[in-house]
């Protein structure tokens, strides 16, 4: 606050202020008297030392100029100079300032008719400012971008520093322009460089960072400014998902990997395990510069078993993946199902192996079984079952669980015998014979495939010495003879199957379990012959 004196005493703000003016103006302008000026120049610019109060008639009035005390330029001189010349009204011009100009300049007048003594009128302080020049600043490490702006990567260590020349001195700051600080002074000093560092650099440290050097004689100003980057990975690893498309070949590959900056670049790729058979042309490389990469992908160019990876690459040098292995449907359950007429029967089957996970449905024959009056489809993920309501001898047959994804389809075949629940006596004795037929045909079977290398030898049946080989009429496929009299009018098994993929896999009854218990021999061979058959009908054969 400026203090109110009521008698008007030379502290009277106004008078202070009007004070300071003046005296800047006689700054600005040369003034009079014994008082010395002080004269700021700027190295290599030219000045004009004015010679004031000297007499009004100038033609009778000689000047010369002294500096700190010896005359350096007269009127009229023998060898006139470039770089000092006195003016007709007395004032001293200097072009191309130099350092070696600073000093105390000194006017001085005669009347040439009376040859009196030298008369004073001036004294100036003439000092030489320069700069600030040469300003240059580093900020390292950091890495250029083409459009010049730095980067670096969080948590490093950061130097920073500025340099410049002036004379005679200069104050040199570095400030930082960004979004989270306010205050943005980040150092500041007087000598000739000015560094600071930032260790462990976080992204809040982003920003524009400003060199200023000021000199501190003519406040001459100049900057610099850099803008640097605060470059982070993501921390976590990217996530591999996918999304089943319309169609059942096709399947979404979708990786995302949040969280880096700037975003990083993504691409999906197939990686070979040894065994796989290339074969068909690969996923091309898709390969983008985003946080989210989604690709559309057609079977023919998966594989069953094959690893699909994702791979994130991050300017920072980091490098993660997520990768998930491909499996074609395997859906599996009982495969054979006896079921009294009128009554109803659930036939159930149950897909777990598919990734990316399959598309399941029941059919018979050809068709997609939905629901009816008939039919009861439901699904409760994993397990999908089909329940046939009042069945008839014309429901049974052949039922299939397809099961879909985009690697592959394969289908489950459940067989479904219906039997007649009248004439109580005649369907126990039937079922029995039924069994014993079926018990036969599989000692037969077992015993007939565990000589199969014989049987294929031989060439034909009548040279099979086993007793009960003439019954035989195939080899690898036991059970289908032992079932063909209960499910008569069978289509061919791969009649109508559209889909070349589509793989029929069938896994022997439980009953047959009982039959193991009941029949010494077999229940060693058992075992094999359900591997065995299971591989024979996967197409897969022994490994
Ligand atoms: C003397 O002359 C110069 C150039 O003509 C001028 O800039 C300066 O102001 C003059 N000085 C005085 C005191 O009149
Ligand atoms: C320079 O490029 C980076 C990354 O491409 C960008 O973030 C930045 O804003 C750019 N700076 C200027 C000044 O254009
Ligand atoms: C240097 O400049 C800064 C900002 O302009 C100022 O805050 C500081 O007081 C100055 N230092 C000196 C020694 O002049
Ligand atoms: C620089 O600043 C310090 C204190 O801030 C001061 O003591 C020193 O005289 C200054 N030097 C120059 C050349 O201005
Ligand atoms: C079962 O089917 C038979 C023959 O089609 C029919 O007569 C009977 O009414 C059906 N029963 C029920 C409960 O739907």
């Amino acid at each position: 606050m400026l203090s109110h004196n009521p008698m008007g005493h030379p502290d009277n703000p106004i008078m202070t202020i009007a004070a300071i003016i003046l005296y800047l103006l006689l700054l600005s302008h040369q003034t009079v008297s014994e008082e010395q000026v002080y004269v700021i120049g700027e190295k290599g610019e030219n000045t004009t030392l004015q010679c004031l109060d000297h007499p009004v008639n100038m033609s009778s009035v000689l000047f010369h100029w002294k500096k700190d005390g010896a005359v350096v330029a007269t009127q009229n001189p023998s060898n006139p100079s470039e770089h000092l010349s006195i003016l007709n009204n007395g004032s001293l011009r200097i072009s191309g300032l130099l350092y070696i100009d600073e000093g105390l300049y000194t006017c001085e007048c005669q009347t040439s008719n009376h040859s009196s003594s030298w008369q004073t009128h001036s004294n100036v302080q003439l000092k030489i400012a320069g700069g600030p020049t040469n300003i240059s600043l580093d900020i390292s490490p950091a890495t250029l971008l083409k459009n010049g702006t730095l980067y670096v990567n969080k948590s490093a260590d950061v130097h920073f520093f500025c340099s410049s020349e002036s004379y005679p001195s200069q104050n040199l700051t570095w400030t930082v322009e960004n979004l989270a600080q306010d205050n943005p002074d980040r150092a500041s000093g007087n000598k000739s460089a000015l560094e600071f560092s930032i260790s462990e650099i976080q992204p809040q440290d982003q920003g524009t960072y400003t060199c200023t050097s000021q000199n501190t004689l003519s406040m001459t100003t100049v900057n610099k400014s850099k803008e640097l980057l605060v470059y982070y990975a993501p921390e976590r690893h990217p996530e591999c998902s996918w999304e089943v498309g319309n169609e059942p070949s096709d399947v979404l590959f979708i990786c995302t990997w949040y969280g880096g900056y700037p975003v990083p670049i993504l691409h999906w790729h197939e990686v070979y395990e040894k065994s796989v058979i290339a074969k068909g042309p690969t996923i091309n490389f898709t390969s983008k510069e985003t946080e989210r990469l989604e690709i559309l992908v057609n079977r023919h160019i998966l594989h069953d078993k094959e690893e699909v990876k994702c791979t994130g690459l991050h300017v920072t040098g980091v490098e993660k993946s997520c990768s998930f292995n491909l499996e074609i449907p395997f859906p599996s359950g009982n495969p054979l199902v006896t079921a009294l007429e009128g009554s109803t029967i659930t036939l159930s089957c149950s897909e777990t192996n598919a990734l990316p996970p399959a598309k399941t449905v029941w059919k018979k024959m050809d068709d997609v079984i939905n629901n009816t009056m008939k039919y009861i489809v439901s699904e409760k993920i994993p397990i999908y079952e089909l329940t046939i309501v009042n069945v008839t001898k014309d429901d049974a047959g052949i039922y299939y669980c397809y099961s879909e994804n985009p690697l592959g389809a394969r289908e489950l075949e459940v067989i479904l015998n219906v039997k007649t629940s009248a004439g109580n006596g005649g369907a126990v004795v039937g079922v029995f014979i039924s069994i014993l037929v079926m018990m036969t045909g599989i000692v037969v079977g077992v015993t007939v495939y565990s000589k199969r290398d014989r049987i294929c030898i031989g060439l034909g049946f009548s040279h099979l010495d086993d007793d009960r080989g003439d019954i035989l009429s195939l080899v690898d496929s036991d059970e289908e003879e032992i079932f063909s009299d209960s499910a008569q009018q069978l289509p061919p098994l791969t009649n109508g199957h559209v889909t070349t993929l589509v793989e029929i896999h069938r896994i022997p009854s439980i009953s047959h379990e009982e039959n193991a218990d009941r029949t010494e021999h077999t229940g060693q061979a058992h075992p094999d012959q359900t591997e065995a058959a299971h591989q024979l009908a996967d197409g897969q054969g022994p490994l």
